[in-house]
């Protein structure tokens, strides 16, 4: 079992993509910048104060000319700012405008945010998942952000900057992943009662992995694996599960997150449980124990059907 990438802290300063690199040089200039201010000031306090103790008058007219005090001033309170933010304000703004660069040659990807889960869709493909998006290292890609629901931010710290989803705009985040590997993601907006809990996984692959996945994804769907699976697939097919989720070839439901590749994905319900066959087993039974207010009601079906129907939807690819 893979580690549960979703609970870790997120690393802004490790950047694995060309824009998180971006970002992450500005970062460090914003605390040089920051940090160099602060020393300066408190150094120029300390002096102050120390020269006080040592018995100046600060009435007393031979302890600094006017006209020092006035270049000091215009030195210290106009001229510095101005060239400090300035640099700033260059830096920024260079930077936001090569994130936006479009790139004809990139992989289009669909993101749709959700209360609480990510539906994603491989434009030139048809490729349909959720909560975990993969993607070729090196390879441009622009995502498509769109909302149906309430504002939501995209945010892969490591691999760029976030963006917001907002009902009845589109939105795109572009970028490059330049290292092969996994790297966590979260919802950054606040978007209703379980916001924490819409985390998901960004996994970057090779081309060849990429490729062999996507066409995987393309052939029609394998005969299920053991007799327990192929009864839960006729327990999900005959009952509501159905009516909420896709299953590529058995079912098409819409209103809850894509399952066809569910087996694969290391995490239930947007990141808030690692995913094994027991947490999936009480997900099922009441997915509102561990996740209050999400949309899919407690289940009515036996110990038995939930055995297969957890046996089933692990078998998936
Ligand atoms: Cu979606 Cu916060």
């Amino acid at each position: 079992m893979t580690r549960f990438l979703l609970a870790e802290a997120p690393g802004v300063l490790h950047p694995a993509g060309s824009e998180a690199h971006r970002l992450a040089g500005v970062s460090w200039l914003l605390f040089g910048l920051a940090a160099a201010v602060a020393v300066l000031v408190f150094s120029l306090l300390a002096v102050g104060l120390f020269r006080r103790g040592d018995g100046v008058d600060a009435d007393d007219e031979s302890a600094g000319s006017p006209a020092r005090d006035h270049r000091f001033i215009v030195a210290g309170g106009l001229v510095l700012p101005v060239v400090v933010l300035s640099l700033v304000g260059v830096v920024t703004v260079t930077t936001t405008a090569a994130l936006r660069k479009h790139d004809a040659k990139a992989l289009v990807v669909d993101i749709e945010g959700r209360q609480w889960f990510w539906g994603i869709h491989y434009a030139d493909s048809g490729v349909n998942t959720a909560n975990l998006l993969r993607l070729p290292v090196d390879v441009p890609v622009d995502l498509v952000l769109r909302s149906t629901d309430v504002n939501h931010s995209f945010w892969v710290p490591r691999l760029a900057g976030k963006v917001d989803l907002i009902p009845g705009q589109t939105n795109h985040l572009r970028f490059t992943p330049t290292q092969v590997g996994r790297y966590r993601g979260v919802c950054a907006e606040f978007c209703g009662y379980q916001h924490a809990n819409m985390a998901f996984e960004v996994q970057v692959m090779s081309r060849a992995d990429f490729d062999r996945w996507q066409r995987e994804r393309h052939q029609s769907p394998s005969a299920t694996t053991s007799e327990a699976a192929s009864a839960g697939r006729k327990v999900f097919a005959a009952n509501s599960c159905a009516g909420c989720h896709t299953i590529k070839g058995v079912s098409e439901g819409t209103v809850g997150p894509d399952l066809t590749d569910f087996g694969s994905r290391p995490a239930l319900g947007a990141g808030v449980l690692p995913n094994t066959p027991e947490n999936l087993t009480a997900w099922i039974r009441n997915a509102r124990a561990s996740k209050p207010g999400a949309k899919m009601p407690p289940s009515t079906l036996s110990d038995r059907e939930i055995a297969d129907l957890v046996a089933y939807l692990e078998s998936l690819p």
